[in-house]
This record gives structure tokens, C-alpha cells and sequence, in this order.
């Protein structure tokens, strides 16, 4: 079993058992794991709402339009993320944007926080061009923030505590490719090659994940990167509407980078556990065989909007009829239907993983690593 497997499934036994404990007594709600999300669009849940100037919002139909009540959100996709699907498996209700709490008046950041953002990546200058939104070093601060809160309410060691117990998912890095490295107006693609554009993400990275555990954060999943050559805005790139082999390979060689990075954090820093899930072959998998789990597109996306400016699905936009037959929504994020089936073959592989079997893949539960949208018109 992975490192990453083992401390997954750890907390997945946890939530169980009070659920048990739960059944037979009085009727206190389970109790799942304490959940913190950072991440991009893939993640969000509703924080770009709060920023009158964000560029990267999804607040308006026919996002949501799949979600309970059909409402939007600002989750990037037309139901749940794939983040929501593996919280409903570990029995905890999806934790709610930062933004969305008042510290001082109500528990609820108690539970668990997701200070995840559209446009966002692992470094400040990728997404600036969406003008507001949490870079990932401000997405710690506002974690830093929530810590001192806690402390406040429930005292240190209780706070330490429930800390150290907590999962970490984080899915970033998308944007740095999509919205930074791949966009000919932004500098770092002309000022790096890949290998030193890698090296600059893998040590910003190290940094901050290094704050994270200085802050209590013993349990992280990090998502790999899909293969981002695939999605609906890179593949009209191709004369042929092929995925772009090239952007494929950085995604690649990005997570083995990340691997690497995790790995040695657990050896060097005390009770460390953080791995990588392996979105890669899962997404992938449902990209090549679209129709062995249900779907009939995973070329193209949902609303249409593969080239449009933006390529999100803007009200004036006309969704597909079958909203379940296609892998992707709009241009960059996938589908309710297939957040459903990634989730459900992650957890598969971490469930295998427990039970002694041999793991195809490491692999993790929680949101994919996407991108954002891309720039508004210059
Ligand atoms: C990125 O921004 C944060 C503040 O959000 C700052 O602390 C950090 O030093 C910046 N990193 C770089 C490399 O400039």
C-alpha cells in the first residue's frame, strides 16, 4: 500500500468506526474526517463569489444546473465536484468556503475549510489576469488564520490536535501550465525551459508545503495533474483536435517531480504522510474508454465552448441535451457525471489498496487538478 493509500484509508476506517458507534446509541451525526481543501477552479466551492473583481467566477447558469436545487455555486462544473463526491464516501458534508464564515460567530470552521480558487496555482504570478482570486501562499494564510481562530475557541492542544488528524488535499499546479507556462504573453514561458520551469514549481512547492506542516499539517493528498493536453481548450490547439502530446509530458514530468518532493518529505520531516494521487491514469482512462464507463464524448465538451474566449459555459451558451454522455462541461472542467466516476475509481483503489490487493495505481481521493478558465479578452 502507498504512503498515501495507508493514510487515507487510515482516516476512512476512523469516520467508519464512529459511524458504528453512532448506529447503535443515541443520534450524534457521524463524524468524518477534518477536511482542508486548497486548490484551483477544480476545488472551488463558492470563495471567487466574495471578490467583486474576480474574473474566474462560474456564479451564473448553467453552472450548477446538475446540483442539488440547480443552483450555482461557483463550483466550476453543472453538479458536484469530484472533491464532493469523496467527501459524501467519507461521510462528511463537502466544507464550505472560506470566505463564506465568520470566524468569530459561528463552529463551523471547526469541521473542516476549503480556501480553494479559480484561476489559482502554486505560484503568485500564475492567474493575475483573473485579477482576484487566492494565489496558493494566500490560500495558507487564510489557513493560518482559520488556525488561529480555532486555537481561540477550543484552546492549543485541542486545535494541535485536531490539526494533525486533519486531511489535506491539494490540487494546484493546473494553472501554472494552462493559465502561465502554455500562454505566449505570459513571461515564465519564454523566461524558463520546462526542466527550469519544473525546478522553480517543485521548490516553491517544497516551501510551501514545508509551511503547511509548520502549521500542523501532518496528512496531505496532492493531486497530480491531469492529462492536461487533453482537455477540450488545449486540444483545438491540434490541426487535428488530438490531445497535445507535448502538454501531456509536462503534466508527466511535473508528477513524478511532485512524487519525488512528497517522498522526501516523509523521510525527512516527523510523522509527514503525504502522497500523491495518481489523476493522471484515472482521468486518462476515462478520456480514451469513454464509453466503457458511460459516456459517449470525451473530446469535446458538453457546452460547446472548446474555442470561445473564456471557454466556460456563459449563459448564452446551449449545453448538450445529455449532460451525463460527455466527459467534460466546458472548455477546461469535467462533467458531474465524470467527477462521479473519477471519484468512485478512486476510492476503488483505495479501498483495494486496504484490503491487501495489489494497487494498480496510487491513488487518492479528492478534486483533480484543473485549470481555470482562460484570460478574458485582452
Ligand atoms: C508570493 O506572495 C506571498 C504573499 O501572498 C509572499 O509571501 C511570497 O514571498 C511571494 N513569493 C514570491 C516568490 O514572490
Amino acid at each position: 500500500m502507498t504512503a498515501l493509500a495507508a493514510l487515507v484509508v487510515g482516516i476512512a476506517i476512523v469516520a467508519l468506526a464512529h459511524c458504528s458507534i453512532v448506529a447503535g446509541t443515541a443520534p450524534p451525526p457521524p463524524k468524518g474526517p477534518v477536511t482542508y481543501v486548497f486548490g484551483d477552479s477544480m476545488s472551488e466551492v463558492g470563495n471567487n463569489n466574495y471578490f467583486q473583481l474576480s474574473l474566474a467566477k462560474a456564479n451564473y447558469p448553467w453552472y450548477g444546473i446538475d446540483y442539488p436545487k440547480g443552483v450555482a455555486t461557483g463550483r466550476f462544473t453543472n453538479g458536484r465536484t469530484i472533491g464532493d463526491y469523496m467527501d459524501a464516501k467519507f461521510g462528511i458534508p463537502s466544507p464550505p468556503p472560506f470566505l463564506s464564515l465568520s470566524m468569530a460567530d459561528d463552529d463551523d470552521f471547526l469541521t473542516g475549510v476549503n480556501f480553494a480558487s479559480g484561476g489559482a496555482g502554486i505560484l503568485n504570478e500564475t492567474g493575475v489576469y483573473f485579477v482576484e482570486y487566492f494565489s496558493f501562499d494566500q490560500q495558507i494564510s487564510c489557513f493560518e488564520s482559520v488556525k488561529k481562530a480555532m486555537i481561540a475557541k477550543i484552546g492549543k492542544e485541542a486545535a494541535e490536535e485536531t490539526v494533525n488528524a486533519a486531511m489535506f488535499q491539494i490540487g494546484l499546479g493546473s494553472n501554472d501550465y494552462i493559465n502561465n507556462f502554455l500562454q505566449p504573453f505570459m513571461a515564465d514561458g519564454t523566461t524558463y525551459t520546462h526542466d527550469q520551469f519544473i525546478r522553480l514549481l517543485v521548490a516553491t512547492l517544497d516551501r510551501q508545503l514545508k509551511r503547511l506542516y509548520g502549521l500542523g499539517a501532518r496528512k496531505v493528498a496532492f493531486n497530480g495533474l491531469p492529462p492536461l493536453g487533453c482537455i477540450p481548450a488545449q486540444r483545438v490547439k491540434s490541426a487535428t483536435g488530438e490531445c497535445l502530446e507535448h502538454v501531456n509530458s509536462y503534466a508527466v514530468q511535473f508528477n513524478a517531480a511532485a512524487k519525488k518532493l512528497l517522498d522526501g518529505m516523509n523521510a525527512r520531516l516527523p510523522g509527514a504522510q503525504m502522497g500523491l494521487a495518481d489523476c493522471y491514469s484515472v482521468v486518462m482512462e476515462l478520456i480514451q474508454h469513454p464509453q466503457k464507463h458511460g459516456f459517449t464524448t470525451s473530446d469535446t465538451s458538453c457546452c460547446g465552448v472548446d474555442t470561445k474566449v473564456g471557454g466556460l459555459c456563459l449563459p448564452d451558451s446551449t449545453p448538450c441535451r445529455d449532460r451525463k454522455a460527455y466527459v467534460f462541461w466546458d472548455a477546461y472542467h469535467t462533467s458531474d457525471a465524470a467527477n462521479r466516476v473519477i471519484a468512485d475509481r478512486l476510492w476503488d483503489d483505495m479501498t483495494s489498496a486496504s484490503a491487501g490487493a495489489p494497487a494498480p495505481r496510487a491513488s487518492a481521493p479528492g478534486p483533480a487538478a484543473a485549470p481555470g478558465p482562460s484570460p478574458p479578452p485582452a
